[in-house]
């Protein structure tokens, strides 16, 4: 039953340019089948060295302890700070005055932070805190727009050996409450507002709602960014610029042990209360740091955008700790990619230079739609590698951003990680694969990725199947926050003594592994058992279409059938007659048996707050029935209800 048929099939692959290879970190594929074999066959060796390029300020004595499995230790007896690793290490050298952070708002106010001057803010907010009584062990939420202050909050954190629980700055007052109770925070770092599509967050407010009748937050420390009028509670809150107006610039970076909480960070399944994933400090700087370099290929004059918010692991990782512990110039946008006009993410590149550049495919479907012309309004030509992240990424969007993005010159990364896993596992190394659209190649180094079904037994090339991962490696979660059952249940029993979170893939006979989406969300089509994604694939390869979500609605006669939830292009008429082109075309590219039995037009699909379709909020509008389950994370609830009202 774990079987998936996989029915799309892609012979397109493309080589890096030979000038992209001629500057890569690595190019060689001798070199990286070495690098690759070492760290399977002897991880200690890998990744005690790759490990000791971060500067421990006490070295550790063992690599990995699994004795007491699914529980793992790593680099134990190290102490190493988090923020030190971004900051203070690049101060001796020339990095000193380099960028670390150029920020752009919403509005087009521009900020830049050399290396020094991160360093001294960041100090200055560790300090802050301290003085308002926060301290090493405690977990500090951070609710805040996508300012330079929120970087800062979090090396704050880390500095001072408290935990950051970032908190999306688009979730509600409740979402928050629940966060901030569940980690037990002493602390909130938030901002009076933030800009969005042209509008105030008003996210002070939402704390101060959130915070009604909790008593565990002593301080609530309030970056000053729209200027609102915002309700004041002087024994708990206090202004950012003031408090870090009398912090001194210096503070000593705590020595953290490898295996302290460095953050929780909450990830919502499609059931039960949120999760708070606990990432430690050594491992998951290992895996951030190595993955940035090698992945995003970083190099000192590289400008890296990551376009994700740093309220998901996205921004984390490759916002914050990996680049910034590569001493990278990272660019941050605070506002919507359409805002104030479709062009403004390429407006950024343009104006920033930007070198690299990695965003989700819900982000290049959106520009897909808007069409060329915005596009090609601005000089990309600074561009030379793109990355993906978040969701499979269809062959059509594939080759549109690369031929229209990375004028047919930029190697894309489509990278498979999660929440979990604090950093990218499945990958292609940019300057070493060549890369077929859809697929996100190769597991990582370290990554035992493997295809099983069911019963635990390896499938055979093609065949997809439950994506599992066979040995722990640095970045893994190390559980959830306050239940040790759940992360056993929730990871490491569907097959024992293997991580599996949830997803569908195939491997072919190359080696390459192609995601096939959640197995939550496989379709049953009389016994056949078909990914989500590739018939979504197969809709998107339409020249009409431009995005499409499929889900199963109950059969009598085949057990389920398919229902498809298709968006077209500005310019197309929806008819009767286009659901039986859409309808020959799935037949065309993947088979009949993919052939959606209903096809409904939709001017937008329901998404989660990140960008994720919500599959499970569709079945239950193709099933007909009430919605079921938390609509908590959804992005905008009016589209759930124009799809349940608006069906032609
Ligand atoms: O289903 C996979 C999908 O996103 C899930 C993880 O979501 P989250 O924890 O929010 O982290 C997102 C950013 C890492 C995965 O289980 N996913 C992520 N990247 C890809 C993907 N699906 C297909 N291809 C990807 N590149």
């Amino acid at each position: 039953m774990s079987q998936i048929e996989s029915l799309l099939h892609e012979d397109r692959a493309f080589p890096p340019t030979a000038e992209f290879k001629s500057a890569a970190r690595i190019s060689d594929p001798a070199e990286y089948a070495e690098m690759y074999r070492e760290s399977i066959l002897d991880p200690e060796a890998f990744w005690g060295r790759m490990a000791r390029e971060l500067p421990w300020m006490v070295d550790f004595d063992k690599v990995l302890d699994w004795s007491d499995a699914p529980f793992a230790r790593w680099f134990e007896g190290g102490k190493l700070n988090a923020s030190a690793a971004c900051l203070d290490q690049h101060l001796e050298g020339p990095r000193a005055h380099k960028t670390a952070i150029r920020w752009e708002g919403e509005p087009g106010d521009v900020r830049e932070f050399t290396y020094t001057e991160l360093h001294a803010e960041v100090s200055r907010c560790a300090n802050a805190l301290k003085a308002r009584g926060t301290k090493k062990g405690d977990r500090v939420a951070i609710y805040m727009p996508m300012v330079p202050e929120l970087a800062v909050a979090v090396l704050a954190c880390a500095r001072i050996g408290a935990a950051h629980s970032v908190i999306f700055g688009g979730f509600s007052s409740k979402a928050l409450r629940d966060r901030i109770q569940d980690g037990d925070c002493s602390t909130v770092i938030c901002a009076d507002g933030g800009w969005r599509r042209g509008k105030i967050l008003p996210l002070k407010r939402e704390v101060d709602a959130a915070l009604e009748g909790i008593d565990s937050v002593h301080t609530v420390l309030v970056v000053r960014r729209t200027e609102q009028e915002v309700a004041w509670f002087k024994e708990r809150d206090t202004w950012y610029h003031e408090a870090l107006a009398a912090a001194d610039a210096e503070c000593a970076p705590e020595p953290m042990d490898s295996e302290d909480l460095l953050f929780l960070l909450y990830t919502s399944g499609s059931t039960g209360k949120p999760k708070g994933i606990m990432h430690t400090t050594g491992g998951y700087m290992v895996g951030a740091y190595l993955s940035a370099r090698f992945v995003f290929d970083l190099r000192e004059d590289d400008v890296y955008w990551c376009s994700a918010d740093i309220g998901w692991i996205t921004g984390h990782s490759y916002i914050v700790y990996g680049p910034l512990s590569n001493g990278a110039t990272v660019v941050m946008y605070e506002g919507a990619p359409t805002t104030p006009h479709p062009g403004r993410f390429w407006e950024i590149c343009e104006k920033h230079k930007v070198t690299v550049f990695y965003t989700a495919p819900t982000a290049i479907r959106t520009f897909m739609r808007l069409g060329e012309e915005h596009p090609e309004k601005f000089d990309l030509s600074r561009l030379r590698l793109l990355g993906s992240v978040g969701e499979a990424i269809n062959p059509e969007a594939w080759i549109w951003y690369r031929r229209v993005i990375g004028g047919d010159r930029c190697p894309i990364v489509d990278t498979w990680w999660q929440t979990e896993t604090g950093s990218i596992m499945i990958t292609p190394l940019p300057g070493v694969h060549d890369t077929p659209p859809g697929s996100a190649m190769r597991p990582f180094f370290g990554v035992d990725a493997v295809i099983l079904d069911e019963a635990g037994a390896e499938l055979p090339a093609n065949q997809g199947g439950l994506l599992c991962i066979k040995k722990p490696w640095p970045s893994m979660l190390r559980g959830i926050w306050g239940d040790e059952q759940r992360y056993r249940d929730t990871y490491w029993s569907e097959i024992p003594g293997v991580y599996f979170a949830g997803d569908g893939a195939r491997r072919d006979e190359q080696g390459n592994f192609w995601i096939m989406g959640r197995v939550d969300d496989v379709i049953n089509v009389s016994g056949h058992r078909l990914s989500t994604m590739e018939v979504e694939s197969a809709l998107v390869s339409h020249p009409k279409v431009c995005e499409a979500a499929v889900v199963a609605r109950p059969d009598e006669i085949t057990g389920q059938a398919i229902s498809a939830f298709v968006t077209v292009g500005a310019d197309v008429e929806v008819s009767d007659e286009l659901r039986v082109e859409l309808g020959e075309h799935v037949t065309q590219e993947i088979g009949k048996l993919a052939r959606p039995r209903e096809m409904r037009f939709t001017d937008a699909l329901p998404k989660t707050r990140s960008g994720k379709i919500m599959r499970r909020l569709l079945r239950d509008v193709a099933a007909g029935t009430e919605t079921s389950g938390d609509t908590s994370t959804i992005e905008d609830l009016s589209v759930l209800a124009k799809l349940r009202g608006d069906e032609i």
